[in-house]
């Protein structure tokens, strides 16, 4: 496990570019995963590859037919990563756009005076567009409100909400500012028992880099990623659509066939980029698990993944050999708790008389990056209940390490004293 055995931790930091430093600072400690996470070096390579080919998808051409070979082997490649056996995967111009665009066709499609329902945990890209077309199709929003102590919504604070005329409903899959997870599958199914044909969007965006995606298992319609934050890079996200979202009415050039979601012509490098990463995940789960199948190899990595981010953010809670940890600063208060289990690789503060964004900037100057997080439209929703105008944000990935995270803790122990 990547936890007791530094060699492999090793190889899975010279897999990724910049691990320990910024091209622009030097030396520095990556804790802003949740802004974007680093890329592979298989990403830029073949970023790189796929920017010099001149050619276009469609044309009798070897190259052109090696490009749709491309991108339809990255398809198959998500399919696998994310455990979806049926519907399709497509690129858009990033996970809001996304988003917005299956939120937009469930609304519109939906019958005039029906429900669209979410909750006030989700981050603006889903809410905004729930309540946009909400409004626009003639549909009530129902809010599902979150419980600022753990950060979290459960299926029970929705199932508290539900009425058979809801249509539309989007749960987030993890929360980029209090760090925790929800039970997706569970929140689908209290959805769907009181109104099976409901469709479900998730924003999966925070969730991906932390492994475990299984779109079988949570009964959904859609399901957005930005892949600039699970090891892939800017310009384009991916979303995955049920079938019964596909055959809704939907954006398309007028006699183009009707299952395609696709707008223009394909960056065919973003998608191999795709594939880099499942062989990532692939090459992890070998590592760590004899399986000789790639679902369950890709599976074996989340599992190592998460065990190993809760051993780094359990290490920044409780301390680290002689270094007292975040719960024992009498001056910091963790968002949702110290004992929350549904963490997922970050832990977001406040140091009491010090401005979240002078700690920021103290720790960047040590070269230690993580980020504020202001009660603005993008946090507000979090911390604006929680009386806080701003939080900091320590964002791991399972690349970063214990020492990075003993660093840390002795930076914070020292701008307190
Ligand atoms: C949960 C969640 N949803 C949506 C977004 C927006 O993602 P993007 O800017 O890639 O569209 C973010 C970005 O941090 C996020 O964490």
């Amino acid at each position: 496990m990547l936890h007791d055995t530094p060699e492999l931790l090793d190889a899975v930091r010279a897999r990724f570019a910049h691990v320990d430093s910024c091209p622009f600072q030097a030396p520095r400690i990556f804790f802003e995963n949740a802004g974007g996470a680093l890329t592979l070096k298989s990403v830029v390579e073949t970023t790189a590859r796929f920017a010099a080919i001149p050619d276009n998808q469609g044309r009798d051409n070897v190259a052109s037919l090696a490009l749709v070979e491309t991108i339809n082997r990255a398809k198959a490649d998500l399919a696998v990563f994310m455990n979806a056996s049926s519907g399709q995967f497509f690129a858009g111009e990033s996970g809001t756009e996304l988003l917005f665009r299956m939120i937009r066709t469930a609304c519109i499609n939906a019958p005039r005076g029906a429900k669209v329902i979410g909750s006030s945990i989700e981050h603006p890209a889903s809410r905004s567009a729930a309540r946009r077309w909400a409004d626009i199709a003639g549909l009530d929003y129902v809010n599902v409100p979150h419980d600022d102590a753990t950060g979290l919504v459960t299926a029970a604070d929705y199932a508290a909400r539900m009425t058979p005329d809801v249509a539309v409903a989007t749960i987030l899959h993890a929360s980029p500012v209090s760090g925790m997870g929800m039970d997706v599958a569970a929140i689908a199914r209290t959805i769907r028992a009181v109104s099976p044909e409901c469709f479900i969007i998730v924003d999966g965006i925070q969730h991906a880099a932390h492994g475990q995606l299984d779109i079988d298992s949570y009964d959904v319609d859609g399901y957005a990623i930005s892949p600039y934050k699970v090891f892939s890079r800017h310009g384009y996200g991916i979303a995955w659509v049920s079938d019964r979202l596909t055959a809704l009415p939907h954006d398309q050039l007028i006699d183009a066939p009707a299952s395609g979601w696709e707008f223009g012509t394909r960056d065919t490098g973003a998608y191999a980029t795709m594939s880099d990463v499942v062989d990532y995940f692939d090459w992890l789960g070998g590592q760590v698990s004899d399986s000789t199948d790639r679902r369950a190899r890709i599976e074996a990595a989340g599992h190592a993944i998460h065990a190993y981010e809760r051993q780094l953010t359990d290490t920044m809670i409780n301390g680290f050999g002689n270094l007292a940890g975040l719960r024992d600063m009498d001056h910091v208060t963790i968002l949702g708790g110290a004992d929350n289990p549904a963490r997922e690789g970050l832990v977001s503060i406040v140091m009491r008389n010090m401005p979240s964004a002078d700690v920021v900037s103290i720790l960047n100057a040590q070269g230690i990056r993580t980020h504020t997080r202001k009660a603005d439209h993008y946090s507000g929703n979090v911390l604006t209940p929680l009386g806080l105008s701003d939080c900091i944000r320590i964002s791991v990935c399972h690349y970063n390490t214990e020492h990075e995270v003993a660093q840390l803790l002795a930076a914070l122990k020292d701008i307190r004293a």
